[in-house]
């Protein structure tokens, strides 16, 4: 009869725990502005999945993909405001609050991507990442987009005079609509999502993002020449809410940041992986790729890059950034 009754005891005390266990899971939720097949969202995954099991399941990620969440500026007010605790948002739009995240951003700054993975793998961004505190969210990581090259509706761009007069579609920042006019073209700010229905309809003659975004985004569908200029390899940044963090203890914070931070060896391990097979998705339904002689480009550029290093701040991470090549 004891015997039963502690059986029955172990039994409730088990079923609550696991009820409590459930109900304590903190879910983190995450604005996302691609698809879930894009490596960025995979390494979001693996992200959760180490949270998941280094807190004992008390916080997990959910990211929502394909701007469900908004699009990167509007998820980064909400990530400010504490509404939604992260969002990956790129380097431009956090560029907006402080002028020394552009230099992470320069034209021809990284000499390939194993140098891009050091810079961000390193300590260089550290403090960096946690001066946007005062704005009410923290940088966690940098997660690599490759390289960004120009593509267009009617025909390849290979030089400053192919660029002349065209309306290319750039992030919603200052310094991007300044590079595309360096290159010879008119920059134009739009939202990720708008993109494919203004390429379509006109209104732009194309776009410059990477092979994967290219690919997962069908804008080959829209704009068929993939000219290879590049001109930029531009972050993305994972942030999260100020508010959030403050809510977690001292320990799970810590873990948090180390843990984002290990997803991005992760993230470019997926990318490099999804590369050459975003290239040929393309490929197979029409795109052509052109290669481009981008010196061009990059003495043109050369003004605004000396623009954008002027602060102390600006200089020092510069220099930083060169020692690791
Ligand atoms: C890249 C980047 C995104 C960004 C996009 C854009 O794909 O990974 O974060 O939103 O470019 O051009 O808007």
């Amino acid at each position: 009869m004891l015997k039963q009754k502690l059986f029955k005891l172990a039994a409730v005390t088990a079923a609550m725990g696991a009820a409590f266990s459930a109900y304590a899971t903190t879910e983190l939720k995450v604005a996302f502005n691609q698809s879930d097949k894009h490596p960025q969202f995979e390494a979001l995954q693996y992200l959760s999945d180490n949270l998941y099991k280094k807190t004992d399941g008390r916080y997990k990620l959910n990211v929502y993909p394909n701007e469900l969440l908004g699009d990167q500026r509007a998820s980064l007010e909400l990530v400010q405001n504490g509404a939604i605790q992260m969002a990956v948002v790129a380097n431009p739009l956090v560029e907006n609050y402080d002028k020394t995240f552009a230099v992470l951003g320069l034209p021809y700054l990284y000499s390939n991507s194993a140098h891009q993975e050091k810079v961000f793998t390193s300590d260089v961004l550290d403090n960096l990442f946690k001066s946007t505190d005062k704005f009410g969210f923290e940088v966690l990581t940098a997660y690599t987009a490759g390289a960004r090259s120009v593509y267009t509706k009617a025909a390849p761009v290979q030089n400053m005079d192919d660029m002349k007069g065209k309306k290319i579609r750039v992030m919603q920042s200052d310094t991007m609509i300044k590079m595309l006019g360096c290159m010879g073209g008119t920059g134009v700010p739009m939202n990720q999502g708008e993109v494919y229905t203004a390429i379509q309809q006109g209104v732009l003659d194309g776009a410059e993002n990477n092979e994967i975004t290219y690919a997962d985004l069908k804008q080959y569908e829209v704009a068929p020449h993939f000219s290879r200029t590049q001109h930029l390899m531009v972050a993305d940044l994972v942030v999260v809410s100020t508010n959030f963090l403050q809510t977690m203890s001292e320990e799970d914070q810590k873990t948090l940041r180390e843990l984002a931070k290990d997803s991005t060896k992760k993230e470019f391990e997926l990318w490099n992986a999804q590369i050459s097979k975003a290239e040929a998705l393309a490929k197979e339904k029409g795109a052509t790729f052109t290669e481009v002689d981008s010196s061009q480009f990059q003495q043109s550029c050369k003004p605004l890059t000396m623009e954008l290093l002027k602060t102390p701040e600006q200089k020092a991470l510069y220099e930083q950034i060169e020692k690791l090549k």
